[in-house]
């Protein structure tokens, strides 16, 4: 495998509404974030993943952009967002933006024009059907509840909405819309910026039959995604992007690829296609998703957590590269998901931490998993602003459910879990906003915060900063493959990962009670060296046969023979 930065890189993503507000009105911004770039370089991490701040009526919280080149007025100016590049690139950090362009805003200049009438110049850049029967023209669903189709009286024509009625689908198959995206796309990276994370990137070719799922029968919404999910132009798309613009410049792309299998990954980041540096795919985040989607909630086992973790290790090795992440702006918490934000709050985290930095990939760390911030549970649906979450409980009210169980499964489930502000002190508001926030923060501020993190030299933020160390200082941790041992124990995830000489163990607890490791003969080495773990650990124990402690996580450089 070829070596290239990227690879080398932790990644660590801000969520700029929810970071640090600057100027007391409630909402994070970038003078906040300029005033926290000296943590982040604490941290160590060397890429930032910044979430939309682009001009948007946020209906989705910057996901919906009305003008892809001017700033949102909540978040500042175009200057201000120059001296967070500046300032990221004079501590030696990089930037990558988000890049939103299977839809807009539907008040978007593009979208203003086009639904004046059949014949207007932008018309084609959204996806318009007649209505069938006095309905939708299909039965497709939306992401965010109830039908994928709006009705505009104007022309009396429905255009196409994957997401919220307010993020029209752009329309690909129109080449001058490709050109004003590639346009757009050069004027960022004339700018400096280092790259771009693609907002569900494979769903921008659609089958253009539109075909219904079911016979019409039912009258409901079904998922289309067979008919959107690499469509039947996705990679052509792509390779004319990458053409036209990435390969122009030293830059990282990792693109948002739902219901990715990694066979189908291997065809957006192989190494010789042209297209992407890396997908997030969603088959780890769907372990605990029952047959009626996310809010059917089941219980995870760590068999199915392992195996895709390894399908995805094995399947895309020597191929292309993985992207590493147990949590984002869209996911529960990984520490309350995966862990135990209880009695095992810090060995967890350095636990699940360990895992995610010493797998072959990129890691990418989410604003305070670095603290070990969990999920929230608000007494009331109002305290909520998600509009999934809100779309959905309103739904599901209207069908009957049982309140109880809906808010249940808000709360291991909803995307407001990773959004409450970041806890950066045990002062008012968690020290994020002088002002009232624009969603509560979570109480347990006044014990998660970073500066009692960056006090305690055990904590969590300490163990990450090792973590990220031990990635720059041995690169194993980075290019080595990977084997999985001890495969059929529900209990511990152990592996090994080999780069000529050297070989590195990861052997972790995944629950509270104690467990035993046992190392197969076939791994064989001369020296070992104690790279990392959570718990102490005597130089002279033996790694044949170790007795985990709870949520115990060890990580040993071996050398010699193997
Ligand atoms: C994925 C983004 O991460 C999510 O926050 C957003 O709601 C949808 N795409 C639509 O843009």
């Amino acid at each position: 495998m070829n070596k290239i930065w990227w690879k080398e890189s932790v990644v660590y993503q801000i969520y700029p509404r929810s970071f640090m507000d600057s100027n007391g009105d409630g909402i994070g911004d970038i003078q906040g974030i300029i005033s926290k770039l000296d943590y982040l370089k604490e941290l160590g991490v060397d890429v930032i993943w910044l979430c939309p701040v682009y001009e948007s009526p946020n209906d989705d919280n910057g996901y919906d952009i009305s003008n892809y080149q001017t700033i949102m007025d909540d978040f500042g100016t175009l200057a201000d967002w120059e001296a967070l590049l500046d300032g990221l690139h004079g501590r030696g950090m990089k930037l990558i933006m988000d890049l939103v362009v299977n839809h807009s805003s539907d008040e978007h200049a593009w979208f203003a024009e086009a639904k004046t009438s059949k014949d207007n110049r932008y018309r084609d850049y959204y996806i318009w059907r007649p209505g069938q029967g006095g309905r939708e023209p299909n039965d497709w669903g939306s992401f965010f509840s109830g039908s994928a189709w709006q009705y505009e009286e104007q022309t009396d024509e429905y255009y196409l909405h994957l997401f919220s009625k307010k993020q029209p689908d752009l329309n690909w198959e129109n080449q001058d819309l490709r050109q004003e995206i590639y346009k757009m796309m050069t004027w960022w990276l004339d700018k400096g910026i280092d790259g771009f994370r693609m907002d569900v990137i494979n769903l921008i070719s659609k089958d253009q039959e539109l075909p219904s799922v079911g016979d019409g029968s039912s009258g409901s919404y079904h998922f289309g995604g067979q008919y959107f999910m690499n469509g039947p132009r996705v990679h052509e798309y792509l390779q004319e992007m990458n053409r036209e613009v990435l390969s122009k410049y030293d830059i990282m792309t990792v693109g948002e690829a739902i219901g990715v299998t990694p066979e189908d990954a291997a065809l957006y980041v192989g190494e010789d296609r042209n297209e992407l540096n890396m997908v997030f795919h969603f088959e780890l985040m769907d372990v605990d998703s029952g047959p009626g989607g996310k809010w059917d909630v089941k219980p995870w086992n760590l068999a199915d957590f392992k195996r895709i973790i390894s399908k995805w290790q094995t399947g895309l090795h020597g191929k292309g590269w993985n992207s590493l992440y147990l949590n984002n702006h869209d996911q529960p918490r990984m520490l309350s998901r995966f862990g135990n934000d209880s009695t095992y709050h810090k060995q967890s985290a350095k636990m699940l931490g360990t895992l995610l930095h010493t797998l072959q990939g990129t890691p990418y760390i989410y604003q305070g998993e670095e603290l070990g911030m969990t999920n929230v549970q608000f007494n009331s649906i109002l305290e909520y602003k998600d509009i999934e979450t809100l779309n959905m409980y309103n739904e599901y009210i209207a069908a009957g459910h049982d309140e109880q169980v809906i808010m249940k499964s808000i709360y291991s489930k909803g995307r407001d879990n990773g959004r409450t502000p970041m806890q950066w002190n045990d002062g008012p508001h968690a020290g994020f906003t002088t002002g009232s926030p624009w969603i509560a923060v979570n109480p347990n501020y006044t014990t998660i915060n970073a500066e009692q993190a960056l006090n305690d030299p055990d904590s969590i933020f300490h163990y990450y900063k090792k973590l990220i160390r031990l990635r720059k200082e041995h690169n194993v941790t980075v290019y080595a493959d990977y084997r999985p041992l001890m495969e059929d124990d529900h209990h511990v995830f152990a592996y090994v990962r080999t780069l000529g000489n050297e070989q590195l163990l990861v052997v972790l607890n995944f629950f509270e009670t104690p467990a035993d490791f046992t190392l197969e003969e076939s791994v064989q080495y001369e020296t070992k060296q104690l790279l990392i773990s959570n718990y102490e650990v005597a130089d002279d124990d033996d790694i044949r046969q170790i007795a985990l402690r709870p949520y115990e996580a060890r990580v040993y450089k071996l050398h010699g023979i193997h």
